[in-house]
């Protein structure tokens, strides 16, 4: 497996590698961890109950990797599956991406977010050339909105109740970074 060393608080060792289809076992016993604390805040198509449901998100992944479109990486702490990033959006040809992550509870408050977003934010700049990326989130989900200013990001604006929960309406903050300035600030 492909993977690389996340840099974060000493004595933390974590990895991020790609997340594919045969991996699906392993993502569904992590997402029985995850499943209600990610619930009110992700997709619900991300929010599966099952294999089956943990390989149909891998492999949507899988085919549209093959397209050089959105990707998804899995973050372990000790070699345990404990959350991931992606590019929930990535269009090289115009330049843009947008950028989603996930935790279990219990590998909240390390950094790992924010340190696995670095590597996702250099990949799209630096080694892609893409010009923005994007991150949107509830507007009540703190803990998202302090990753996206902790990787530099403005709060570019706010889309009235385009989050639905159930039968409830949330705003949605959309922000975003330029390549200039995120190579300027790393
Ligand atoms: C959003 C979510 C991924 C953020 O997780 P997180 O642990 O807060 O983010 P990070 O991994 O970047 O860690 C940052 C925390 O680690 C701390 N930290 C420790 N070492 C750190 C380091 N080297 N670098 C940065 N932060 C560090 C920070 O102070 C911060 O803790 P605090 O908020 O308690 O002060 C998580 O809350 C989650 O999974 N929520 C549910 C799903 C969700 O909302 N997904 C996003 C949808 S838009």
């Amino acid at each position: 497996m492909f993977e690389s060393s996340l840099t974060v608080a000493s004595g933390t060792v974590a990895t991020l590698a790609s997340l594919e289809p045969w991996q699906a076992e392993e993502f569904a016993a992590h997402m029985e961890r995850a499943r209600e604390h990610i619930r009110p805040w992700v997709g619900p198509s991300f929010v599966t109950t099952d294999i089956a449901g943990a390989r149909a998100t891998l492999q949507r992944y899988a085919d549209a990797t093959a397209r050089d479109g959105n990707r998804i990486l899995g973050i372990r702490l000790d070699g345990v599956l404990v959350g991931g990033v992606m590019f929930v959006d990535f269009n090289s040809a115009v330049g843009t991406c947008e950028i989603g992550c996930w935790l279990e509870p219990s590998a909240e408050g390390r950094g790992l977010i924010t340190a696995a977003c670095r590597t996702l934010l250099r990949y799209a700049f630096e080694e892609r050339g893409l010009h923005r990326a994007e991150w949107r989130c509830r507007a009540d989900n703190l803990r998202s909105s302090a990753v996206a200013q902790r990787l530099g990001m403005a709060l570019e604006g706010v889309l009235r109740e385009a989050w639905k929960v159930g039968d409830m309406f949330y705003d949605t903050q959309v922000w975003g970074v330029r390549a200039d300035e995120s190579i300027r600030a790393s």
